[in-house]
């Protein structure tokens, strides 16, 4: 099973979630480190620090990195550290850390992939209202450009957003994630202005590269899945479509085809109107910040149901139901997530592999030539390490990969252009709400000594990328 020549092969980060150190060199607060800090918000308290201390260990990471033979690197870029304010004064140690890492890589052959927002907006700007604030999209392309200037001789690629839907849904409507509000009507404000800042920002870095000679292409993260109904009952198709509109729609809409979906915008009405939307806005999303390529984020599929009648409570997924709570699901409080009988993670995320590729084949479909990566796939577990040969074996992340990965060759097949794909993530690392508890590393990390074991699935990825094709998940090539 052999990936054409020249198929990517990356891991990614993200940076609140590995580099700790959030006090050092001038770095500002984000939204993550208020979050984090105040009781209850985390599991058992976990702060961003020190995380994976990756601040001060950039360098054995990426040796790492090379002896795994990675040919691509994603992370994000920390806001907070490139402008502490979130506006005006520019901290140049920020700057200068991700300087030294981006020539480390490149030194390494390893091409980096930043993300410009993974979550960490500074605080002062959730301040002053946040992503729902009209402004902050405005402030964002003023920080891409700073870092456009500064980095963008030596990065072709580059992602604006991480997975808007996170920071939109469940930052300002579930309240799970950073900064922890609940407020329906807000967090689809905060869509648009995600979207607004992903246009905005794409227009001064485009100018930059067309000044300077720079090749730039330029892509948004998505956490795009695939959504199925329970049966194949009215309600419960009525309900995939509206999970489906909010999830995918809301986003691939504007980005897409220049327009939010109608029936979406009906869905929402008794919570928006959408008069955030001002003119010009859907031209900057779509025309002025059109896609070069477009990052997939894929864990786990949806099964939704129009109601709860008939269930067992067993099937019912506790993380997404609201039982009349809050919801990152607004407008659409009465739909069920179930349990559709699949293993599942560490995070009672249920594995079918399936969904990657019915995600990559519909987007391929609906914009044809479109080049597509998947930036992030990979799974949970509670790994640890063997006591007897000090290996960590995670044999069913080793399968989870396999699965995947298998899935995304498949599709390629099928003719998608699908150019690269990233593990996540390159090491265990601060999982949100999670904090530490969850486990995504193809590399283990130790917290109390920050030493770093390669796991299973990471030596059997080093395969992967080595041989360029998918070998057999019974013997660990590679493990020494
Ligand atoms: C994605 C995030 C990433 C990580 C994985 C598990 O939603 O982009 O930071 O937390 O989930």
């Amino acid at each position: 099973m052999a990936f054409p020549a020249g198929f990517l092969w990356g891991a990614a980060t993200a940076s609140f979630q590995i580099e700790g150190a959030t006090t050092a060199d001038g770095r500002g607060v984000s939204i993550w480190d208020t979050f984090s800090a105040t009781p209850g918000k985390t599991l058992n308290g976990d702060t961003g620090d020190p995380a994976t201390d990756h601040y001060y260990r950039y360098a054995d990471d990426i040796a790492l990195m090379k002896r795994l033979g990675l040919g691509a690197y994603r992370f994000s870029i920390a806001w907070p550290r490139i402008q502490p304010d979130g506006k005006g004064k520019i901290n140049q140690a920020g700057i200068d850390f991700y300087d030294r890492l981006v020539d480390t890589l490149l030194e390494n052959g390893i091409e980096p992939w930043p993300t410009l927002y993974h979550w960490d907006l500074p605080q002062p700007l959730e301040d002053d209202g946040g992503w729902p604030a009209r402004d902050t999209a405005s402030r964002f392309a003023d920080y891409a450009a700073v870092v456009y200037a500064a980095l963008g001789d030596r990065i072709t690629n580059w992602a604006t957003l991480n997975e808007p839907w996170c920071s939109a849904f469940l930052g300002y409507a579930l309240g799970a994630h950073a900064p922890g509000r609940q407020e329906p009507a807000s967090s689809v404000a905060a869509v648009h202005h995600l979207l607004l800042g992903h246009g905005l920002a794409a227009r001064v870095m485009r100018e930059h590269a067309a000044q300077s000679g720079y090749e730039l292409n330029l892509g948004l993260v998505h956490n795009q899945t695939v959504v199925r109904p329970h049966t194949d009952a009215h309600a419960d198709v009525e309900a995939a479509r509206r999970i489906d509109g909010l999830r995918n729609r809301l986003f691939t809409g504007p980005l897409l085809h220049g327009a939010y979906p109608e029936d979406v915008v009906a869905d929402l009405a008794g919570i928006t109107d959408f008069s955030f939307v001002r003119d010009g806005d859907l031209h900057e999303i779509n025309q002025v910040g059109k896609l070069d390529m477009l990052g997939i984020n894929f864990y786990n599929p949806s099964w939704v149901a129009g109601s709860a009648e008939g269930i067992p409570a067993s099937a019912l997924e506790d993380g997404e139901n609201s039982h009349g709570g809050p919801t990152p699901w607004v407008g659409a409080e009465d739909v069920v997530f179930v349990h559709h009988g699949f293993p599942q993670t560490a995070m009672g995320w249920e594995i079918d592999a399936t969904g990657l590729s019915d995600v990559l084949l519909r987007l391929a479909e609906e914009a044809p030539g479109l080049p597509l990566y998947v930036t992030e796939n990979g799974a949970a577990f509670d790994d640890e390490v063997d006591q007897n040969d000090g290996a960590v074996h995670d044999t069913e992340r080793v399968s989870y990969l396999n699965t995947h990965l298998r899935a995304a060759h498949s599709v390629i097949e099928s003719g998608v252009p699908l150019h690269g794909y990233f593990a996540w993530s390159l090491m265990d690392n601060f999982e949100w709400a999670w904090g530490y508890s969850k486990r995504f590393g193809i590399v283990h990390v130790d917290y109390e000594t920050q030493q770093r074991t390669v796991k299973d699935s990471g030596w059997w990825y080093s395969e992967v990328i080595r041989s360029g094709g998918i070998p057999d998940t019974s013997d660990i090539p590679g493990r020494p």
